[in-house]
């Protein structure tokens, strides 16, 4: 039996622990610290986590560690600003950590938590599972068997909906520490992964252009004048974006997002509410220790078919794209006119089949001890966030700046 303690029991975290179970493991979730333990217990619920009858509740990870739970892994899904703190606390308990990314949201607790882990005995795991997934793995197979030789150039890019970033608490930036750390972090890894070097400095710029507004900044649809009117309001999403089955249904499910439970509301905020410091457009390039250049572009306004998640490296002998929405990936050769085309099966969990490999590696490190592909310190898991949090620096300074864990 895989004894689970989980410190920040959300949403995220609780689809972990139900992951635990994949691969047909006994497992039982026995300690939970949450600030919020109502929260954390009907994210439990609604994830059909497997509970233990005698599992402890703890109302913060310092009463978790002074009772000292026999646990097997500790799974940490709190917001991000307290993941480096938990971290660091949890690393004497010696036992596997899984740590949801992005692992710190400034230079100073990245040194922390790297400082803490680089000489431990604790394995810390990090959420990266777009680096994991089938897509990019073939893609892998393919640089690394010289299909399209050295790569010289990788675009990456990501056009998505953000109300979700923009109407909860990710829009709160000293929670999330903006949108580089909170959503580019995972492409930016497999970026650098499939590129196979280090980034040495990076010029980025973000912006709030699309989300622009003076609402009040806890004030819903329910509560706006201009529901009827407004371009992401409960009228236009019934009558032009075609949700919903009528506008009273849709004033409901734009102020107040349910759990299945019925229990716990989550509060959906005014997208245009002043004050809110994330972005909505951003770019960054980096310039790799090969000589080679990443660039990641990323915009949290297109919607339908406009979507689209993927990169494409340019090597000496040709030129590889994937297309994460479509699980395609073509290989178009520069020296004759031939393409290879790839249809490839993401299987059934998140993060495109990612989410698989991750909760493998956490399990066989609570098993042997064997650490993650994605560990902190020995699978590189802290550099995308080391890259975003210089990235951001840039965007907020209008300057170069260089890459480095010192
Ligand atoms: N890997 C991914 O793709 C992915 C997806 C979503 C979220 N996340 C990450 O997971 C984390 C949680 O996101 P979520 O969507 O589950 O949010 P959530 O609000 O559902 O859950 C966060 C939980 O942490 C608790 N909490 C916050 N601070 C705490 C603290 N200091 N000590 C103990 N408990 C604390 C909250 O009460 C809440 O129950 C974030 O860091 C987010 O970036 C990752």
């Amino acid at each position: 039996m895989i004894r689970i303690g989980v410190v920040g029991c959300g949403l995220q975290a609780a689809t972990i622990a139900s992951y635990v179970g994949v691969y047909n493991d006994e497992y039982e979730v026995v300690a939970v610290a949450d600030v919020n333990l109502e929260n954390a217990k009907s994210r439990l619920a609604e994830k059909k986590v497997c509970v233990s009858e005698s599992c402890r509740f703890f109302n913060n990870v310092d009463e978790f560690i002074a009772a000292a739970p026999e646990v097997d892994g500790i799974i940490i899904g709190t917001f991000c600003t307290y993941h480096t703190e938990t971290a660091c606390k949890l690393e004497k308990l010696g036992v596997p950590l899984y740590i949801e990314k992005p692992v710190a949201i400034n230079l100073e607790q990245l040194m922390q938590l790297y400082n803490t882990f680089k000489n431990s005995r604790t394995p810390i795991e990090v959420s990266l599972p777009m680096r994991m997934c089938a897509l990019t793995q073939k893609a892998k197979a393919l640089i690394d068997s010289g299909a399209i030789g050295p790569v010289h150039q990788a675009v990456g890019y990501e056009d998505t909906p953000g109300e979700i970033y923009f109407s909860t608490w990710f829009r709160d930036f000293e929670k999330t520490g903006g949108m580089f750390l909170q959503k580019a972090v995972h492409d930016i890894d497999y970026l650098f992964y499939l590129t196979g070097s280090i980034p040495t400095e990076v010029c980025a710029m973000r912006a709030k252009t699309y989300y622009q507004g003076d609402k009040p900044y806890d004030m819903t649809c329910r509560e706006c004048p201009d529901q009827a009117t407004c371009p992401e309001g409960p009228v236009a999403q019934f009558r032009e974006m075609g949700r919903y089955n009528s506008v009273a249904e849709a004033v409901n499910a734009c102020s107040l997002r349910m759990n299945p439970d019925g229990k716990v509301g989550t509060k959906r905020l005014c997208v245009f509410s002043k004050d809110i410091a994330i972005e909505d457009i951003g770019e960054c390039i980096f310039r790799m220790e090969s000589g080679a250049h990443v660039t990641h572009t990323q915009n949290f306004i297109a919607r339908g078919h406009a979507c689209r998640r993927g990169a494409r490296f340019c090597g000496s002998n040709g030129t590889l794209e994937i297309d994460f929405n479509n699980g395609t990936l073509a290989v178009s050769s520069h020296r004759n006119s031939s393409q290879e085309k790839y249809q490839v099966d993401p299987g059934k969990l998140s993060h495109y089949g990612g989410d698989k490999e991750l909760i493998y590696d956490f399990i066989q490190c609570m098993k042997t001890g064997k650490r993650a592909r994605t560990d902190l310190i020995t699978g590189n898991g802290v550099m995308s966030t080391l890259a975003c949090i210089c990235a951001r620096e840039s965007a907020d300074s209008a300057k170069f700046v260089k890459i480095k864990l010192d």
